[in-house]
């Protein structure tokens, strides 16, 4: 496996009140915990991207971003790790755990997502419409895996809005699975989430 890694610090944060890529934790900018875990993990490259120090432009959507990052990879890269700054303590042991789901073999594409703890509603404005069935649900992480040629093929068969990597995959028929991903994983996405991870690390 000739592996690199993509990390996506790009972005308004519109819902954080201002981009927080470069917001510290614990005296780290959230982008470098992302940078540290991927190359630990077995990166031999990390490409960033967004407006940090060493960082490339990013797009308009995050799926803009990555493909920004897809396009700075070095030849000869034939798997790639893609992961959020905004998700600071993912763990190098979760990042070996999706690299060893990938190096097994038949598979475009590796996630990490954990079973969902609320119970779940599908709405309609107001109006609570049915409950939507927890089984065989997960929510889902990054540090997200791929086989290079099938994200590069994912990207080019459809340009509709993605919030992840591994859906583009699915939606060009690719085999995606996924490994247990850690409670301790969330995505910076609202101010508060701040205050949790500085929790969580000490
Ligand atoms: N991201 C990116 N480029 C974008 C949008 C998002 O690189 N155009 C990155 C963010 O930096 C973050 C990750 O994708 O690491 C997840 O995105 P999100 O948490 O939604 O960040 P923002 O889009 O910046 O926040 P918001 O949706 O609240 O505006
Ligand atoms: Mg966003």
């Amino acid at each position: 496996m000739n592996l690199h890694g993509i990390v996506v610090a790009a972005g308004r944060g519109e819902r954080f009140g201002g981009p927080k890529a470069t917001v510290l934790l614990g005296g780290v900018p959230l982008w470098k915990r992302a940078v540290d875990a991927l190359v630990v993990g077995g990166a031999r490259t990390v490409v960033v991207v967004g407006e940090v120090p060493g960082g490339i432009p990013g797009g308009l959507r995050r799926r803009d971003s990555v493909a920004a990052g897809l396009a700075a990879l070095p030849a000869g890269a034939t798997h790639v790790l893609i992961h959020d700054a905004a998700r600071p303590l993912a763990t190098v042991p979760l990042v070996r755990v999706v690299v060893e789901r990938l190096a097994a073999g038949d598979v475009d594409g590796v996630i990490p997502g954990l079973p969902v703890g609320d119970t779940l509603k599908r709405v309609d404005g107001e109006r609570v419409v049915t409950t939507v069935s927890r089984q065989g649900v997960i929510a889902v992480q990054t540090p997200q895996g791929f086989e290079i040629e099938a994200l590069r093929a994912a990207h080019a068969a459809d340009h509709d809005e993605a919030t992840d990597d591994a859906q583009l995959v699915e939606r060009n028929g690719g085999r995606v699975v996924y490994v247990p991903g850690e409670s301790t994983n969330l995505k910076i996405t609202y101010p508060e989430d701040l205050a949790v991870a500085e929790a969580w690390l000490r």
